[in-house]
C-alpha cells in the first residue's frame, strides 16, 4: 500500500521510519511545506531501506499521493514545555484547513490517518473539513496511552505487555480515562491476576500507574524536547490494520455517533479496523467511576470541537 505522509517532522519520520521497518508500505511519500526537511528525511530513511524492506520512501508534493491508501497528517506544531495539548489547538486547526483539501484533491479514497494535537479535536476538524464518513477518519487517539497503560501495567506484573489487555478511553489528554474495571491479563481479570501473581494492585500501585500513563508525555518533552518514537510506532501500527484487513481492535479516535450520552463526538474507544477504516465501534464494560469520567471526557472535547468552526 502507498502510504503519504504530511508533516516530516519528528512524528511523520518516525511514523515513516517505523513503517519501513515493519515492510508495512510498499511506497512513502512525505510532504512538507519545509520541502528541504522532507528531502533529508525521506532520503535518511531510504538508507534504511537495504537493511529491511523494499520500501520506496521518497518526498513529493500532494499530487504524489495519488493512489495512497492511507494519508497520516503530522504536521502542525509540537506541544511545548508546559503546554497542554488543547492550547495547540488553534496554530493546527489553521494548518488543516490548509492541507486537508490538497490531500482530497490528489487521493480522494485514502483514510485519512490523524496524528496531529489535540488530536481529537483534529480527528473532528479533518472530519468536518473532509466530509468523509467518520469510519474513514482516524485519529491515533489513546492507542499511545494504551501502549504506555499495557507497559507499565506489564513492567509492575513481570508480564509482557502484549498479554495485558488494558484500555485508555476518552481524550488524548487530561481528561482521558484509565479502564481498570475491565483490565484483563490473558483471559485472567487484572486484580485477580495480580493476587496470583503475589503482585497485588494496590491504591498506592494503581496511582503510580495512573500518573505514569497520564503524564508521560509531559516527562519526556521534559528530557528531549518531543515524543515520537511510540507514536510512530502506534501510526504504523493502524497502518499495519488497514494495509493488510487485519481486523485488529485498537483505541483510535473517530466522531462517534454517542458516548457517554454525548452525540457526534470525537474520542477513543476500541474499534475493529479493517481495510475500510473502522469496521465497529466496541462499547467497553465501564464501573460507574469510570462512566462519568468518560462521559465528561466526552463532553469537554465536544464543548471544544463545537468552539472551532470550520
Ligand atoms: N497523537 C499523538 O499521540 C502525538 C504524539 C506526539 C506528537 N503529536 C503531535 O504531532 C504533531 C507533530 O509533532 P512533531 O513533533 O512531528 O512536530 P514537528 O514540528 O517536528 O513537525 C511538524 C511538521 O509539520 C510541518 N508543517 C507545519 N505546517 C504545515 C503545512 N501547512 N503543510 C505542510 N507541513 C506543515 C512543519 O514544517 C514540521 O516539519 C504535533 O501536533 C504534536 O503535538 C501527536
Amino acid at each position: 500500500m502507498k502510504v503519504g505522509i504530511v508533516g516530516a517532522g519528528m512524528v511523520g519520520s518516525a511514523s515513516a521510519y517505523a513503517l519501513t521497518m515493519l515492510g508495512i508500505a510498499s511506497e512513502i511519500v512525505l510532504v512538507d511545506y519545509n520541502t528541504d526537511l522532507a528531502q533529508a528525511q525521506a532520503e535518511d530513511i531510504s538508507h534504511a531501506v537495504p537493511f529491511v524492506s523494499a520500501t520506496l520512501v521518497r518526498a513529493g508534493h500532494y499530487d504524489d499521493f495519488v493512489g495512497a491508501g492511507v494519508v497520516i497528517i503530522s504536521a502542525g506544531v509540537s506541544q511545548k514545555p508546559g503546554e497542554t495539548r488543547l492550547e495547540l489547538l488553534g496554530r493546527n486547526a489553521e494548518v488543516f484547513r490548509q492541507v486537508v483539501d490538497q490531500v482530497l484533491a490528489a487521493a480522494p479514497n485514502a483514510i485519512l490517518l490523524i496524528a496531529s494535537n489535540p488530536v481529537d479535536i483534529m480527528t473532528d476538524i479533518a472530519t468536518r473539513l473532509s466530509g468523509l464518513a467518520p469510519q474513514r477518519v482516524i485519529g491515533s487517539g489513546t492507542i499511545l496511552d494504551t501502549a504506555r497503560f499495557r507497559s507499565l501495567l506489564g513492567r509492575y506484573l513481570e508480564i509482557s505487555p502484549q498479554s495485558v489487555h488494558a484500555y485508555v478511553l476518552g481524550e488524548h489528554g487530561d481528561s482521558e480515562v484509565l479502564a481498570w474495571s475491565n483490565a484483563m491479563v490473558g483471559a485472567v481479570p487484572l486484580m485477580s491476576f495480580a493476587e496470583q501473581a503475589g503482585k497485588p494492585v494496590t491504591n498506592a500501585v494503581r496511582s503510580e500507574i495512573d500518573a505514569g500513563v497520564r503524564h508521560a508525555a509531559d516527562k519526556i518533552i521534559k528530557g528531549k524536547g518531543a515524543t515520537y518514537y511510540g507514536i510512530g510506532a502506534g501510526l504504523a501500527r493502524i497502518v499495519k490494520a488497514i494495509a493488510s484487513d487485519q481486523r485488529d481492535v485498537l483505541s483510535v479516535s473517530s466522531v462517534t455517533a454517542e458516548l457517554g450520552g454525548v452525540k457526534n463526538v470525537a474520542a477513543s474507544v476500541p474499534r475493529v479496523i479493517g481495510s475500510s477504516g473502522i469496521l465497529m465501534d466496541l462499547v467497553p464494560d465501564l464501573d460507574e467511576t469510570e462512566r462519568i469520567a468518560l462521559a465528561k471526557s466526552a463532553r469537554m472535547l465536544k464543548d471544544l470541537a463545537l468552539s472551532v468552526p470550520c
